[in-house]
């Protein structure tokens, strides 16, 4: 990933800018009863059968990147989040569109509010079954045979949705360095 400071991305004259975000919270859930979750991490399933987050391309001459990426949430999560810029995490370069730079967020929430996202997310979101084919929770865990995050990391990921995925759940803590490199070793296998 080409990585640059938000500054000077933002001082690229001729760029276009997307922002996207990574919301998540901590759970007590258990799959089957038994599995620990440990974390809830939302992606979606774009239009076009990639998965990326939520978000998408600013409008700088009439928005900030924060409120530009709070206007892409309300259109397709139904609720207008708001972003910090203290939330920034990352901006780099498209690896595949001239020109692009997109810039990337993360929002830690609780349980409830992140399921209060999910239910907009179906009910009032103008997206919905458009631009948006519908929410996913990441899992986090591992599963026989290759199930569960190694699975999940073998989809195919708009731009560098993938490998932003990767450095959030390394930085967050959500999933130990040893784990992800068993899950990307996994993957595709
Ligand atoms: P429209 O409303 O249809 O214009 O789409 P949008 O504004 O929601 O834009 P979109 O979310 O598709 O993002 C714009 C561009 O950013 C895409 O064409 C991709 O190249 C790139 N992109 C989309 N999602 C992600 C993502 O999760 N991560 C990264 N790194 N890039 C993304
Ligand atoms: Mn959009
Ligand atoms: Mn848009
Ligand atoms: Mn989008
Ligand atoms: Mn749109």
């Amino acid at each position: 990933m080409s990585q640059m400071s938000k500054e000077d991305a933002l001082s690229l004259p001729r760029h276009r800018h997307a922002c996207h975000v990574m919301l998540y919270a901590d759970t007590d859930s258990k799959l089957f009863g038994r599995y620990q979750t440990k974390h809830i991490v939302l992606m979606q399933m774009r239009f076009d059968g990639l998965l990326g987050f939520p978000g998408g391309l600013v409008d700088l001459s009439k928005e900030t990147l924060e409120s530009g990426l709070s206007r892409e949430l309300e259109e397709e999560l139904g609720v207008a989040l708001l972003v910090s810029p203290e939330d920034h995490v990352s901006s780099s370069l498209a690896p595949a569109v001239p020109n692009l730079i997109t810039h990337f967020y993360a929002k830690k929430m609780n349980e409830s509010e992140i399921k209060e996202v999910e239910k907009a997310a179906v009910t009032v979101a103008k997206d919905h079954g458009l631009e948006v084919l519908g929410m996913v929770r990441v899992p986090l865990y591992f599963f026989k045979r290759g199930g569960g995050l190694p699975a999940f990391l073998s989809n195919s990921f708009i731009g560098s949705a993938r490998s932003q995925l990767l450095s959030a759940l390394q930085s967050f803590g959500l999933v130990s360095q040893q784990e992800l490199a068993k899950a990307t070793q996994q993957a595709n296998q």
